[in-house]
């Protein structure tokens, strides 16, 4: 098929792109050419990449025309953040795609009920990131329902994977707390550090992609999450990181107003968000319909994205 990536050349689309081509897809790229993949791979070669900025096209009102001319079958769209954004391309595409994918977030969710949380769980985002992203995939699943576009929404969890930093141990993307537990020092956690962070590794997330489009009844209308077998606890994600460099954590917990004082507003700000949040999701939906198989755990994402920080000299142990 003919399949246009909207911003494919990032996180997840450096393990997209190479998986749509070796299926033997024809893949177009639609980016503003201001960053290349994080890895080399061959399949590159084939793909033809556009540029584009969609903000200001879709300020012109001329986004969705110039996607509608590419005449894709299916239309990944990774870089939809705003329900107007959405209503632009559906406007474009009805009647004109096989299939339209739409990356939304795990953040569609808000504090859980019982988890492993499912995609059935009635939708209580807070943040605009979250309440936007709800919005959306509440729009797109209703047209898709009516019948009229054949859209399924991907929720990803903390995308982890070589080439930046993860999601660390303390709730936010500082990398020099994976130094500190590597020399064994203390590490000071939020709370009773029982708060959840949920990863996958960018290749599980084109994975999900490449299935959802290969079983497209099972798809159409519905969404998903996409996220490792397992959420971690920030305790026991620091745990297994202590041990993973030969040491035993030395950990220390305090309350929230107290922690936050030990790490700047940002870090504080990123913590917060990921812990309020406190993700857990179930993808035994994905496992069913599409045969979502990951390959990383949390940890096992997380410690091949840690040797490359080590390799690169961001942490140094
Ligand atoms: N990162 C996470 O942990 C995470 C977690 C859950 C969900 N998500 C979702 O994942 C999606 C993002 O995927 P990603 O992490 O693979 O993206 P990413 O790494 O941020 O890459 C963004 C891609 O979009 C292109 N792009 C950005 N602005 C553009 C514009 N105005 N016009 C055209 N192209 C543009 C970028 O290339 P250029 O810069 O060259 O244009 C790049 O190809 C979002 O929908 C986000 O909500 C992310």
């Amino acid at each position: 098929m003919r399949i246009v990536v909207i911003g494919g050349t990032g996180h997840v689309g450096t393990y997209l792109a190479p998986r749509l081509v070796e299926a033997g897809h024809e893949v177009i790229i639609i980016s503003r050419a201001q960053r290349q993949p994080y890895q080399p791979h061959g399949a590159w070669k084939q793909v033809q990449l556009i540029t584009a900025d969609r903000a200001a096209e879709e300020a012109a009102d001329t986004f969705g025309m110039r996607v509608r001319e590419l005449r894709p079958d299916v239309v990944v769209d990774m870089i939809c953040f705003t329900p107007e954004s959405a209503r632009h391309l559906v406007e474009a595409l009805r009647g004109r795609v096989q299939h339209f994918l739409h990356c939304g977030t795990i953040w569609v969710h808000g504090p859980s009920v019982a988890p492993p949380i499912a995609e059935t769980q009635p939708r209580r985002p807070f943040g605009e990131y979250g309440v936007n992203k709800a919005a959306i995939e509440a729009f797109l699943l209703a047209e898709a329902r009516r019948g009229d576009f054949p859209a399924t929404c991907l929720h990803p969890g903390h995308i982890v994977g070589p080439g930046w930093a993860p999601l660390n141990p303390a709730g936010h993307f500082n990398p020099q707390v994976f130094a500190t537990l590597a020399r064994g020092e203390e590490l000071a956690l939020p709370n009773l550090g029982m708060e959840t962070v949920h990863h996958v590794h960018a290749d599980d997330v084109a994975q999900a992609f490449t299935q959802a489009i290969a079983h497209w009844s099972g798809s159409v209308g519905e969404s998903f999450h996409v996220v490792s077998p397992a959420a971690l606890t920030l305790r026991g994600y620091a745990e297994s990181m202590a041990g993973w460099f030969g040491q035993e954590a030395h950990l220390r917990f305090l309350p929230w107003e107290e922690w936050r004082q030990t790490v700047s507003d940002g870090e504080a700000r990123a913590t917060w968000d990921h812990i309020a949040h406190s993700p857990n999701c179930s993808i035994e939906k994905a496992r069913r319909l599409i045969g979502y198989t990951p390959r990383y755990s949390s940890l096992q994402g997380v410690y091949e994205a840690v040797s490359w920080l080590i390799a690169h000299n961001v942490v140094e142990i």
